[in-house]
């Protein structure tokens, strides 16, 4: 066989490869239930209760649910106990699972003791780490921001330090018994530098990789982390948006992701975000970084706000 035969069929072979590799990626992202099976009894196979940070509403509220109606107790932990309550009854009330409440704000630094007496004694299945603040639900320049000294301790606090402690205390439980998932919810924001967003972008790069390396060091003790990154997902969070192509229901796109939770460190939790995912990656980063873009994304949000 002549030497230039050789390099053609060398060519073919990666290009048949290469093309079948994005291929069955894209039918993993369409079809995860076929991929990515959980069996009826997954989450009751991990433990007894679910653990949801922010909790009381929105996507967490929407995690409760959820995992009540799989088999799981339910501790919802935010700062409002007229909403914790209420979302308590909702989830009693539908699922007949029992949920607990802990009143705390994670902005604050002087929670975790309390929080811990009150989980320590729980076979935990999984754990959300949902609770995320924006410094301010307008996009702006970072000096931009009101309350600018004290945005930066909260959403650190709120954002980061949450999620790292709330690992801290239940992630040795989980060890012990050899299974747990941890949840972390993180943004579209973290996948290229967004400006605007600056500190909130931020703090998701770092959920995000923190979860990966989380997965490296105890996938072995039968620990599943993933982190889900959304974008548009109608809550107060985001003024209630209106549901369209891109934008969901919590409770639509929390029912979507949850059958991404065996692919792999990290998701998007939906056919529709994976495709804005691979959207914003593809967007020159000089385009990002244009004034232009900054006012046009700024506008485009205020109007989507109502602002
Ligand atoms: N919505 C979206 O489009 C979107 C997109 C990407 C990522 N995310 C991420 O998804 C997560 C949930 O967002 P969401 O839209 O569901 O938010 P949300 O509707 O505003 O709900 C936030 C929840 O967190 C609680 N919370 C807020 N501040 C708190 C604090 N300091 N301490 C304790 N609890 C607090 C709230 O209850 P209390 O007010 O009673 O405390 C509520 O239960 C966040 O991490 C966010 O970054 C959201």
């Amino acid at each position: 066989m002549a030497l230039i035969e050789v390099v053609f069929i060398l060519v073919g072979v990666c290009c048949v490869f290469f093309c079948g590799r994005r291929l069955a990626r894209v039918l993993m992202v369409l079809f995860p239930k076929f991929w990515y099976p959980l069996p009826e009894n997954f989450f009751t196979s991990m433990g007894k209760w679910a653990v949801i940070t922010g909790g009381s509403e929105g996507i967490g509220r929407a995690y409760a649910q959820q995992l009540a109606g799989h088999g799981l107790n339910v501790v919802l932990i935010s700062r409002s106990r007229g909403k914790l309550e209420t979302a308590a009854q909702d989830i009693e009330l539908t699922t007949g699972r029992k949920v607990t409440v802990i009143s705390a704000d994670f902005t604050k630094d002087d929670i975790y003791t309390s929080i811990e007496e009150s989980i320590s004694s729980l076979d935990v299945a999984i754990l959300v780490n949902n609770v995320g603040i924006l410094p301010s639900q307008i996009p702006c320049k970072l000096l931009e921001t009101t309350n600018l000294e004290e945005k930066i301790l909260q959403v650190i606090n709120c954002n980061l330090k949450s999620m790292a402690k709330m690992c801290r205390l239940i992630l040795p439980g989980m060890v012990e018994r050899g299974r747990g998932i941890i949840l972390n919810v993180s943004s579209g924001m973290a996948i290229v530098p967004f400006p605007l967003y600056t500190l909130y972008g931020a703090t998701k790069v770092f959920i995000e990789r923190f979860a990966q390396c989380l997965q490296a060091e105890y996938k072995s003790k039968g620990i599943l982390v993933q982190t889900v990154s959304p974008f548009g997902v109608s809550t107060s969070m985001m003024g209630y948006q209106k549901e369209d192509l891109m934008t969901f229901s919590a409770e639509a796109f929390v029912k979507s992701s949850l059958t991404y939770l065996k692919a792999g460190d990290h998701s998007y939790g939906s056919v529709r975000h994976t495709i804005l995912g691979s959207f914003f990656q593809n967007i020159p980063t000089w385009v990002l970084r244009h004034e232009a873009f900054h006012q046009s994304f700024k506008e485009f949000v205020k109007k989507r706000v109502g602002a």
